[in-house]
């Protein structure tokens, strides 16, 4: 059985890249339903359409306030029939209404090993911090930014001469590969308490 998922995004995409080439495999349990990006300018809307997925913009500036834009993006993604969003890159922080709404159904991967560098910047603190050891965690998304409970964390190793660019690239490759499957772990895990 497939969940429906939606995916948001902010930009590049590669993440929801990855998770679209993996829930085609019939053992996925996701089925990704539609793309949604904060910015018309996001080039990963322009994958995802070439893929023939269905995939809008819904830009901030277009509401008067953070409520009413997301209730736009909650009339999307209704209007799909997502029963689960992962946000890939999506560089918004969701009110607690909305979290809440969605409570026990969205998932983020994060560039760090949470709890360590939530927020923003995560490379280059990680650099200044003298950190020997990063990386990137899937989690479920509550209320408190970037706290949640850990689905599945990857780790990769600070090398000498890092630069953010060296760093945030090894972490990427990282995120690659365990977005796919930690989502699977919690639509599995969600499929298992809901019976969906
Ligand atoms: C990824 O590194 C992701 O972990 C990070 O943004 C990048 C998006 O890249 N997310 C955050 O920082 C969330 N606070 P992508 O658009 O190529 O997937």
């Amino acid at each position: 059985m497939k969940t429906p998922v939606a995916i948001l995004i902010s930009g590049r995409g590669s993440n929801m890249e990855k998770l679209v080439e993996a829930a085609r495999a019939p053992d996925h349990p996701a089925e990704i339903c539609g793309v949604l990006a904060d910015r018309a300018d996001a080039a990963g809307l322009d994958f995802a359409r070439g893929q023939g997925l269905v995939a809008v913009a819904v830009e901030r500036k277009g509401f008067a306030d953070k409520a009413a834009h997301e209730a736009a993006i909650s009339a999307v993604l209704a209007d799909w029939g997502a029963g689960f969003i992962a946000l890939a890159g999506f560089m918004r922080v969701l009110s607690p209404e909305f979290v809440q709404a969605w409570h026990g159904r969205i998932v983020n991967i994060h560039p760090s090993l949470l709890p360590r560098h939530k927020g923003l910047d995560t490379h280059a603190r990680a650099l200044a911090a003298g950190d020997t050891e990063h990386g990137c965690s899937v989690h479920w998304v509550t209320a408190e930014l970037d706290g949640g409970d850990v689905i599945a964390q990857a780790r990769v190793p600070v090398l000498s001469g890092d630069t953010v660019a060296t760093l945030s690239a090894r972490v990427l490759a990282e995120e690659h590969k365990l977005y796919p499957a930690a989502l699977a772990q919690a639509l599995r895990h969600h499929q298992t308490m809901t019976g969906d």
